[in-house]
């Protein structure tokens, strides 16, 4: 979703680096993008709709300037277009936003009312007027932030010039993600460490209400109330970004392929002896627990869902973060609230586990992105170790997840003796092998274009499996429509007959998984009763079944924490050969954003 980045220098050029910066967020996915800066006392604004290198080449070759503001725009307000991209100028004020200002038709009558017009559609170019307005109100630009944060409702990062100040940028910062990277005689800011990596590791993290005034040789960071603040600089302990796609044609291809490491190295310290499952947080005192997430990541809390019910006899519920944040949550300290993200950015994740944390329970989180918002704000984190996950459709860090509470659920399992022994270290054996049992499905490639061949003209494809072939079923046909654009569906297999199957034409394709010894006949009766139909079906499966109505995708049989783990891969890849097919834009897919810090 939307980017900010922003340097001020007293030496070097900062075009290249503001540009720089947002091509390092562009994965975050975006539709227009902007830049800003002062030259010679003069505020330049250049904006395009499009890309960051539509950006760049809109911008004069050798252009330069010691202070700027950039951004890559991701609307929520108004069209895709020139005029509604950021900056966004009013009066002495220049800005870029992320977030959303939920009070700015209230704002806007009223500041049309003391004169003001706006060009745009945006709710940005509101803000910009209001800091405008109380800056010629107060001609004292603390006050001006201060009034702002009291009267504007919503969230927002925002970075911030001024006509008659040329050397400082001012920032301010409430539910949307904001860092200021310290550097020698040039400072920088960020909406996501990432963006600034190449140049600094340092970094001040801004709270909510708080503001910042950055100048080339000094930061300084104030509350709401205009008091300044020590606050504590952060050194950045992760690997830089790799950009590199290698000999990889599309990130998410390179990323699917990473999985034998990724899973590997996520579980790592918890598989190589049965007490290494004891490092795992005990949850054996809670009498429910609720898994907290938005898209893929509650995907992979369905997983652990069954896990937890079926092997532990704990109950688990799982929600969407946008839903949860406005429903009755039954909370009490019995209860463990569980928040998966990658990004550990996710609007409604994060405004999810506030309200958990209002409530004083205890909350776990399973975060990708170390010192993300997300996992800052946890009681306690585990970390899956997916790296940077690039491509909008998550794959890698998908698998992580699934494999990290497979493992917390074993450790349950261990706890509550609801396991033997000998199977848990059984269990723990595939995990050790899980790379070498992965890479054949990963390597049966040509299975999955031929399939992808069959397919892509389509325009519906169904999904169907029950209970935990169910909860897979869901992320398969997730990965297809992001990246394809082919509507599809996953359905619990028993619940066709109760209207979907009407959908049924000849030649509708039809995937299933059919995994659980105990339901696999139902679900392969279910496929049969869709070809009668005329359904073209495929099946991904452990069992020997020979059935020429079906394409049959074998997997190896392992135990059911692992399961998922087998299963997805075939779907990540046919969804990925298809998109290919369709000539898509795989790793950017339309209007879509990797990392959704708006509501
Ligand atoms: C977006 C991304 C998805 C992701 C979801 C949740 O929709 O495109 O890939 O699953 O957000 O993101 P999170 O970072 O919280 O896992």
């Amino acid at each position: 979703m939307c980017g900010i980045v922003g340097c001020t220098s007293t030496q070097k050029n900062i075009i290249p680096i503001l540009l720089d910066g947002l091509k390092t967020l562009e994965y975050r996915g975006y539709d227009s993008a902007g830049l800003s800066f002062i030259k010679n006392g003069n505020l330049i604004i250049n904006k395009v709709k499009g890309r960051v290198q539509d950006l760049e080449n809109h911008l004069a070759k050798d252009e330069n300037a010691k202070i700027g503001i950039a951004h890559t725009r991701w609307a929520t307000h108004g069209k895709v277009n020139e005029i509604n991209a950021h900056p966004h100028n009013v009066g002495s004020i220049t800005i870029v936003h992320n977030g959303i200002i939920e009070n700015f038709n209230k704002l806007k009558h009223k500041l049309k009312d003391k004169g003001y017009h706006f060009k745009s559609q945006s709710d940005t170019e509101i803000a910009a007027g209001l800091l405008d307005y109380y800056y010629n109100k107060y001609q004292n630009l603390d006050k001006t932030i201060q009034k702002f944060i009291k009267k504007v409702d919503g969230s927002y990062a925002i970075c911030m010039l001024v006509n008659n100040d040329p050397n400082t940028i001012y920032v301010i910062k409430k539910d949307s993600p904001l860092i200021i990277g310290k550097g020698e005689n040039i400072n920088y800011i960020a909406s996501d460490v990432p963006a600034i990596l190449k140049y600094t590791k340092n970094y001040y993290i801004l709270e909510d209400c708080e503001y910042g005034k950055i100048t080339s040789d000094n930061i300084t960071i104030y509350d709401k109330d205009g008091n300044i603040l020590n606050k504590e600089l952060k050194t950045y302990q992760g690997s830089n970004l790799t950009s590199d796609k290698g000999t990889y044609k599309h990130y998410m291809l390179k990323e699917i392929n990473e999985q034998s490491i990724t899973i590997r190295k996520t579980i790592d310290p918890y598989i190589n002896n049965i007490d290494d499952l004891l490092k795992l947080p005990d949850l054996t005192k809670y009498e429910r627990i609720d898994i907290i997430a938005c898209g893929t990541a509650m995907h992979a809390g369905l997983t652990a869902k069954y896990l937890f019910e079926e092997c532990t006899n704990t109950k688990c519920e799982v929600f969407l973060a946008s839903e949860y944040r406005y429903q009755n949550n039954f909370l009490n300290k019995n209860v463990l609230s569980i928040f998966i993200s990658q990004s550990g950015e996710t609007a409604d994740t994060l405004a999810a586990l506030k309200k958990v944390k209002e409530a004083k329970c205890d909350t776990l989180g399973i975060v990708n992105v170390k010192e993300s918002s997300i996992a800052r704000a946890l009681d306690k984190v585990l970390y899956t170790e997916a790296g940077t996950e690039i491509a909008v459709a998550s794959t890698k860090a998908y698998t992580a997840q699934v494999a990290l509470l497979s493992v917390l659920a074993l450790a349950q399992a261990y706890r509550k003796k609801s396991i033997k022994e000998e199977k848990i270290l059984k269990i723990l054996e595939e995990f050790q092998n899980i790379s070498s049992t992965l890479i054949p499905i990963l390597e049966n490639a040509q299975t999955y274009e031929n399939i992808a061949k069959e397919i892509y003209k389509q325009n519906d494809i169904f999904y169907i499996g029950r209970s935990l072939d169910y909860y897979v079923s869901m992320e398969g046909s997730l990965k297809l429509k992001e990246i394809s654009y082919i509507h599809s569906e996953a359905y619990a297999a028993g619940e066709l007959k109760h209207g979907t199957i009407s959908l049924i034409t000849e030649n509708t394709p039809v995937f299933a998984s059919a995994t659980i010894e105990k339901i696999n006949a139902k679900t392969i009766s279910n496929l049969k009763e869709v070809v009668a139909r005329g359904a073209k079906c495929y099946l991904i499966t452990d069992e020997n079944i020979k059935d020429e109505n079906f394409t049959i995708i074998k997997i190896k049989k392992v135990s059911m924490f692992l399961k998922p783990l087998l299963i997805v891969i075939p779907y990540q890849l046919i969804a990925y050969y298809t998109a290919n097919l369709k000539g898509c834009d795989i790793d950017k897919p339309r209007n879509l954003a990797k990392s959704v810090t708006v509501e």
